[in-house]
């Protein structure tokens, strides 16, 4: 089709030349926008039964546009549907075809709509629909570390402070602070969801419009919660979009965390997990390397999420009511959120599950850094001793242990009793690795006990 054919379609009228090549390209949508055609058809099949029953059109034209929607869902789906530059975007390449296809029925479809609601719809549909998506993802990855929480409940690691070995923790306790983490994730998506989940169309370009629509019909069938109640803002705020890529961005700082820990972890230095092969990449010159690349890419994008939400954030400030053609360049990083969460979660549901954890070497790390210093203060202080006295009594002990290359439990009695006549022999019961986790017996504590209670409450919910 020609150029001007084109313009001729929408708004030719007005004007005495054609679009150049240059700004035609500038100004198109089509090769992003291009994704939410599913979402386009469905809105436009919702306000065409609207503008039927209400008898702004005929039963005809409505059974016309209808018939020619199968068409149009069929030949884009078969993938023969001839996409044009021409008509800018998405929602233009639609209603021409569907034009072509039945004829004036199709030309009435827009009636009492501009493609400013139009758009507005057809984005909260789409992230509607990708948020559910994400909601079974995220519940998969719970689900996953919850079962290798599980598997881990009682596996004493080195927990850290300061990166430096700090006291006894289980890895099951580590990996329910990811799960939590993760339920207020999820949680995040779910309000902004509610927020999202509100129809725009009957706002059309700005004002609203002078037909006698029924826009709760309208958000019955697109399954909205109810309508956008202000047309201006209907049209013009993209906030639910900034939202999720906030959502967004705080769920991949999480993994992003997680990510380092796996890339920490599996470093020999440390041990601590390996991860399956399938999730590591090889050197093409250093013969021996298992990088731990997904990982690292997942720490990495969570940077260009970042970018999303402060493109988003960017282009709508100072914006003038009502619609403005920088919204248009909303949808790209929105979609670019949306594809990389949805991949980021994709690639840890399976990962998880190849996360083995090699507990020798975590016990190992932890006999290195005199993890259990603090129970030693609690058990002078249970005795009498204040616990600044305590603190400064087990200090010196440390340093001798220190000295003799030690482990505290490693002293003698004797040894000890030089510090404080306190200590009788019930110290080397706390002392030890699983005593020190033992004791930390309430809720939100590390005894596995506790961990195994926190997966129970966690699997119910
Ligand atoms: N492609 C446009 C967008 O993404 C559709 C809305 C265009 N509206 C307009 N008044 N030019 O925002």
């Amino acid at each position: 089709m020609s150029q001007s054919d084109s313009s001729q379609y929408t708004w030719a009228g007005r004007f005495s030349e054609p679009m150049s090549d240059l700004v035609k390209r500038y100004t198109a949508s089509l090769s992003f926008d291009r994704r939410m055609w599913r979402q386009d058809i469905r809105a436009s099949l919702a306000h065409a039964a609207m503008l039927a029953r209400q008898g702004i059109i005929t039963t005809d034209d409505l059974a016309d546009i209808e018939r020619g929607m199968t068409q149009v869902v069929r030949e884009i789906e078969a993938g023969g549907f001839i996409w044009s530059l021409d008509l800018e975007d998405v929602h233009l390449n639609i209603e021409k075809r569907l034009t072509t296809l039945v004829g004036d029925a199709g030309k009435r479809l827009h009636t009492g709509r501009s493609r400013n609601d139009q758009v507005a719809t057809d984005i909260r549909l789409y992230l509607r629909d990708a948020i559910d998506d994400i909601a079974i993802l995220l519940d998969e990855f719970q689900t996953r570390l919850l079962d290798l929480a599980t598997r881990e409940a009682a596996t004493p690691l080195p927990g850290l402070t300061h990166l430096q070995v700090a006291q006894p923790i289980t890895f099951g306790h580590h990996l329910l602070a990811y799960f939590e983490m993760s339920r207020r994730d999820a949680e995040r998506f779910a309000d902004c969801r509610r927020r999202t989940n509100r129809l725009p169309l009957g706002a059309a370009a700005l004002a609203g419009t002078t037909y006698p629509i029924d826009r709760q019909m309208v958000a019955d069938l697109l399954d909205f919660d109810g309508v956008c109640e202000n047309s201006l803002d209907a049209v013009s705020d993209r906030d639910f979009a900034i939202e999720f890529c906030a959502a967004s961005a705080l769920m991949m700082m999480h993994l992003s965390r997680l990510s380092e820990e796996l890339v920490l972890w599996m470093n020999p230095r440390f041990g601590f997990i390996t991860l399956a092969d399938r999730f590591c990449t090889g050197s093409s010159i250093m013969p021996q390397k298992k990088n731990p690349d997904v990982p690292e890419l997942a720490r990495g994008k969570t940077g260009r999420v970042y970018g999303d939400l402060m493109a988003l954030l960017t282009l709508m400030k100072g914006q003038p009511l009502a619609y403005n053609k920088d919204n248009q360049e909303d949808k790209e990083p929105l979609f670019d959120a949306i594809d990389t969460v949805t991949d980021t979660l994709r690639i840890f549901v399976e990962m998880i599950p190849g996360i083995t954890a090699q507990a020798e070497n975590m016990r190992d790390a932890l006999r290195q850094g005199f993890a259990t210093a603090t129970d030693l203060a609690d058990y002078l202080t249970r005795k009498g001793l204040p616990f600044r006295d305590a603190h400064e009594t087990v200090g010196l002990a440390v340093r001798r242990a220190e000295k003799l290359g030690v482990d505290l439990a490693q002293l003698s009695l004797a040894e000890l009793q030089q510090f404080s006549p306190l200590i009788g022999d019930d110290i080397f019961a706390v002392l030890t690795v699983e005593g020190a986790l033992a004791a930390r017996d309430h809720p939100g504590g590390t005894a596995p006990k506790q961990v195994l209670a926190a997966i129970a409450r966690a699997r119910r919910r």
